[in-house]
């Protein structure tokens, strides 16, 4: 299935619409993996924390899929926000993988009560400028983090990687992402299987269109110019994750899909500015 492509700021195409590996894992995670690479998924997101970095790069291989085809994505753990500890950090994940470069590279979490990520980030555009990473960006960023970054370097990053889903809409995060040109990827696009699946909205909505509800949701990622990395270890499931292109919901189908926001809509109640991470 031919997948539509999104501009990054710095000149790079990104697919606009991934596969989350979080929880696959070992010899059956790799048939999982290549099962989607054969459906056409291309961009893989992963991390060094999900233990999934190896069999993403084996299921790569042996795919017999051209290295330049795909847009890996992997993260920088919290225990390696200094300056050296993350280049060393982004050579042991590309060995790992069996990679000469990655096209994505995250910082997963601010952690601003350390208040190292400003660090790690200039470790990461000298690592862009070594040709190991080609585009940079950040996950769970909240403005006063992207600022940050921002304002020490000069460099902004291609992506911020958040949690959105029907509980966690963000349209603040999603507005202070554009302002800045940055792409906003969708982490938990389906609220990791939660009951957003079932909620009245969706499956209405899915009948109209003949679609299912996970479909629906990952529509309305995409026509609010999200991008998702839904995680499914199903065929049946990956494949109909990326049959999402040839319909369009309205104006007015996207905000009834909005309203079932809930102020406590996350998923482990993961706060950035709180949050510490398991390393
Ligand atoms: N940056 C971060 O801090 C962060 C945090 C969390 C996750 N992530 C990334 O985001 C990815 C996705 O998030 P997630 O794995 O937490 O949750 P998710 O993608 O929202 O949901 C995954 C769940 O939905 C089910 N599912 C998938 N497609 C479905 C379909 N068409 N119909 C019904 N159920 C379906 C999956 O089951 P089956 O496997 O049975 O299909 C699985 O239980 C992760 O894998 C990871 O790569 C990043």
């Amino acid at each position: 299935m031919k997948i539509p492509s999104l501009l990054l700021n710095d000149g790079h195409y990104i697919p606009a619409i991934g596969l989350g590996t979080y929880q696959i894992r070992g010899g059956q995670g790799i048939d999982q993996i290549l099962s989607a690479i054969q459906d056409g998924y291309r961009l893989l997101d992963t991390s060094t924390n999900y233990d999934s970095e190896g069999i993403v790069g084996e299921a790569i291989r042996r795919s017999g899929v051209p290295r330049a085809e795909f847009f890996v994505t992997t993260k920088l753990p919290g225990k390696y926000h200094h300056f050296n500890d993350t280049l060393d950090s982004i050579q042991e994940s590309l060995c790992r993988m069996g990679l000469t470069y990655f096209d994505l590279y995250l910082i997963h979490w601010p952690l601003p009560k350390r208040g190292l990520y400003p660090e790690a980030w200039k470790a990461m555009v000298e690592a862009q400028k070594l040709g190991l990473i080609r585009s940079i960006g950040v996950s769970n960023f909240e403005p006063q983090h992207l600022n940050r970054i921002i304002k020490e370097t000069g460099v902004v990053p291609a992506v911020n990687q958040i949690e959105v889903h029907p509980y966690w809409v963000q349209e603040r995060m999603l507005q202070a992402n554009q302002k800045l040109g940055i792409i906003t990827e969708a982490w938990s696009p389906l609220g990791r299987g939660s009951a957003a699946l079932n909620e009245q909205i969706i499956i209405d909505l899915a009948e109209k269109y003949q679609k299912s509800p996970a479909q629906i949701i990952l529509r309305w990622h995409n026509q609010r110019s999200i991008l998702p990395i839904p995680k499914s270890s199903s065929l049946i499931h990956q494949r109909q994750n990326l049959d999402i292109f040839d319909f369009k919901l309205t104006n007015d189908e996207l905000l009834k899909i909005n309203s079932l926001e809930k102020a406590d809509g996350r998923i482990d109640g993961q706060d950035p500015n709180e949050y510490e991470e398991f390393n």
